[in-house]
């Protein structure tokens, strides 16, 4: 494997007063496709321009494969950014901007000629080499920009929000093709986000950011399946957050919790309870069913509550409910339309419904001894 080996430990940024990053650590393992995503302003490009050296931080390491780069200027570092904006030079070729970093090693033409080629083709532009950046589509420029920060081989590719400037069918294409290029190079790429989609979509694992610290590192699959924390059930996909008391502990890996103004539900938990914890707990929208009939034959721990539909948003594919449940409790429930005809009896504004879902579905975040 080509990749390097990144690894951040206990880094402080300030600017001025302002504390920009909070004792960040994050472990990224070779040739992995690693994602940093939060909210604006939550210090990912800061961190971003600390790996690449274009930024000091104010303590902290910064190893790559071992060493400790924060000494090591930025064009010493094997290390490359693409960023929001293109940064094409506009009155250059496509090629001569993908040979600019070449030109500047004084490499001679013939070799500059097939190396070009090369990675013009591994971009999917192989035809395009003459035009000048005007010439081309958003995606195509983004592309060029990604040609030339590879070009020089770097042991890890920086991506600060490359797609945003893309609209949303160009942003999926081209996360499809940046992983097609991961996957065939091999190093490590550290992929700034605030969109979820695009950080679930395509990393192997995900830094959540907020606030200038790394709340949680997980898979994809973790990070949305079994948040660690408050900020990362709410900040991924949509959710129902409800807070409410431990009556009984079952086995170990279920309880029975009270919710005010909603009952006595089944949950989920990996964390040690006891009877009269408060917990809080996250129940994703397409975890739960929605029938205007009482379903037959639940299990035993399945969670069944009956309510009021307060509004409700059809978007094609699928329609969410706002279901009340009593004074003042509501769930969102999500309803995919997997059929072509309905097979379910449809839904409508005011009707009385009947929700429910499986024990496992409601996850424990949060955990507050008495
Ligand atoms: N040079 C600077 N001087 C002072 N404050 C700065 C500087 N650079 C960044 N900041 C502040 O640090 C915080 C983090 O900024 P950063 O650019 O890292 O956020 P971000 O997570 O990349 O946000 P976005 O998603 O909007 O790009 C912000 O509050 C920003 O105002
Ligand atoms: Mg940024």
């Amino acid at each position: 494997m080509k990749g390097s080996h990144v690894a951040i430990t206990g880094v402080e940024k300030y600017f001025g007063d302002f504390h920009a990053l909070k004792s960040v650590s994050v472990d990224i393992k070779k040739g992995e496709f690693y994602s940093l995503l939060g909210p604006s302003g939550c210090g990912k490009t800061t961190l971003l321009r600390i790996i690449a050296g274009f930024e000091d931080p104010s303590s902290g390491a910064v190893l790559l494969d071992g060493q400790n780069v924060v000494p090591v200027p930025a064009n010493k570092r094997p290390v490359n950014t693409v960023f929001q904006s293109y940064a094409l030079f506009p009155h250059l070729t496509v090629f001569e901007n993908v040979a600019f970093p070449l030109r500047l090693r004084k490499m001679e033409n013939a070799a500059v000629k097939t190396k070009v080629q090369e990675f013009l083709e591994l971009v999917k532009l192989p035809k395009e080499g003459k035009k000048l950046p005007a010439q081309l589509s958003g995606g195509q420029r983004q592309r060029v920009a990604i040609a030339r920060a590879l070009i020089n081989e770097p042991s890890v590719l920086l991506l600060d929000e490359p797609l945003s400037a893309l609209d949303a069918k160009l942003r999926q294409h081209m996360l499809i093709e940046l992983d097609a290029i991961h996957d065939k190079i091999g190093i490590t790429f550290i992929y700034v986000t605030h969109d979820q989609q695009e950080a679930l979509s395509v990393s192997d694992r995900v830094a959540v950011m907020n606030e200038g610290e790394v709340v949680q590192v997980g898979t994809p699959f973790e990070i949305y399946e079994s948040p660690s924390d408050p900020f990362v059930a709410h900040f991924i996909g949509e959710t129902n957050y409800i807070g409410g008391t431990v009556t009984e502990v079952i086995g170990d890996k279920h309880a029975k919790v009270d919710f005010p103004d909603i009952g006595s539900l089944f949950v989920y938990q990996d964390k040690p309870l006891a009877v009269g914890d408060k917990v809080k707990v996250t129940i994703r929208p397409e975890k739960i069913r929605i029938s205007s009939d009482k379903p037959s034959a639940l299990g035993d721990q399945m969670n069944l509550l009956e309510g009021g539909v307060d509004e409700l948003i059809y978007s094609g594919f699928q329609s969410k409910f706002f279901v009340r449940v009593s004074e003042r409790a509501t769930f969102r429930v999500f309803r995919q339309h997997v059929k072509f005809f309905m097979d379910e009896k449809a839904i409508n504004w005011k009707d009385r419904v009947f929700i429910w879902w499986n024990d496992n579905d409601g996850y424990v975040v949060e955990v507050e001894k008495p």
